[in-house]
């Protein structure tokens, strides 16, 4: 096959099609956001055609002068954005990232204690369709059936009675701050080790938005691709004495060769928020949420905590009588994408739910600010009632898409 002039039609098109949908829709969905142009770039880069098994300057393959170069540089700014002594860049997703900390500090079958998914942790925390749970003993802590906050109290006296290995503070779907070095008094107390599992929130923290993880975890996990705007992937950031443990978790246990094309990413990802004005693209994230939180409020609606802390919130809408499914699919019929969630102790099953997660990264980095936000809010409100048809409200998606920016 001639590869100068290979198109593969049937991709090609689907493609376009997706680069139209992104273009053409607003994109609510808190663990999405555009990539930065170079990170595209770079992810179609020669770099991807590089084998690296190994660690710079440890490799198991010839020709590895430049990437080894390319992920030192990565692990400097990595260590430099999260305050850690040592950065291991190479898990190919916040998943892997998760399995390599539990491989690397635990034995299979020690009990782990990490925030139930309806209270808004990720699956890799126990849950017993993933390894988390099927590996380990896996015990689970939930917010305060009333605040919705994390009750710190309720957590040492559960950490007293069943004595976990190790303890994830970090969610996927809890929109408030989470006090790092209290978890750490507990974990301390009850010799269990402490990680920070900050997927999610690892922009915020790398800006001061967020409390710091360190010096109080002993491991802190993250996704580049949601608040650091970089390739889909994942890293982990140690205290030194975790070091060795940890690569060696990553590779040779989990993984094999490091995706050097998503390395390169990364690296560049960690460079644009070590920017001073990285700050305020969270800032506006952050208030992107909290308008859009005032103005569902203020149409009725229940917000999971009362309320945000960061980029992302959820919505109970038991009150409106409808289900996170039915409401993640009138607003994808329209052009507005967020994704059902659990809410606390949520009766609803996963596939189902009775709320929905909203997330503002992606229009922000769209350029939207807090009247568009709330013009976002009040359009949702209006589909979910319902009055008109879906072609009328897509026109009016279409009117605000119209004056964001291009990414
Ligand atoms: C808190 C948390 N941890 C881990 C992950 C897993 O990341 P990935 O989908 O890259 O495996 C997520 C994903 O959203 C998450 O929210």
């Amino acid at each position: 096959m001639d590869t100068d002039f290979f198109k593969d039609l049937p991709i090609d098109s689907l493609l376009h099609k997706e680069e139209l949908r992104q273009k053409g829709g607003i994109t609510l969905i808190a663990s999405e956001n555009y990539a930065y142009p170079q990170v595209l770039e770079l992810l179609g880069s020669v770099f991807s055609n590089k084998y690296a098994e190994g660690y710079p300057g440890k490799r198991y393959y010839a020709g590895c002068e430049w990437v080894d170069q390319v992920e030192l540089v990565a692990q400097a700014r990595c260590r430099q954005l999260f305050k850690g002594d040592h950065a291991n860049v190479q898990p190919h997703s916040g998943s892997s990232a998760n399995m390599a900390v539990f491989m690397g500090l635990l034995s299979v079958g020690d009990t782990i204690m990490g925030m139930s998914l309806s209270s808004g942790g990720h699956l890799t925390h126990g849950h017993g369709v993933s390894f988390s749970g099927k590996l380990y003993n896996a015990v689970s802590y939930s917010v305060d059936p009333l605040t919705h906050l994390i009750d710190y109290e309720a957590l040492e006296r559960l950490v007293e009675k069943h004595r976990p290995h190790l303890i994830i503070a970090g969610a996927s779907s809890y929109s408030r701050l989470i006090d790092f070095k209290k978890f750490s008094e507990i974990a301390r107390s009850y010799n269990a080790y402490l990680l920070a599992d900050c997927a999610h929130t690892a922009g915020l923290i790398s800006v001061g938005l967020h409390p710091p993880v360190f010096p109080y975890a002993d491991c802190m996990t993250g996704t580049t691709h949601k608040t650091l705007r970089g390739p889909r992937g994942g890293f982990i950031v140690t205290q030194k004495k975790y070091a060795q443990q940890i690569d060696r978790a990553v590779f040779p246990l989990i993984q094999g060769g490091p995706f050097m094309n998503v390395i390169a990413a990364k690296a560049v990802s960690f460079e644009y928020a070590l920017q001073d004005d990285f700050v305020e693209y969270q800032q506006q994230a952050l208030a992107n949420a909290q308008a859009m939180v005032s103005v569902f409020k203020g149409c009725g609606y229940t917000i999971v905590s009362d309320g945000t802390d960061t980029h992302l919130f959820v919505i109970d809408l038991r009150n409106k009588g409808i289900t996170g499914r039915y409401a993640e699919h009138m607003l994808e019929k329209v052009g507005i994408f967020v994704s059902r969630s659990t809410v606390p102790f949520d009766t609803e099953k996963p596939c189902v739910t009775s709320g929905i997660r909203i997330g503002t990264l992606a229009i922000t980095a769209r350029g939207c600010k807090e009247s568009q936000a709330e013009e976002i809010g009040s359009l949702i409100d209006e589909v979910l009632k319902g009055t008109f048809t879906p072609e009328h409200y897509a026109v009016k998606v279409k009117g605000i898409v119209k004056l964001f920016k291009d990414f």
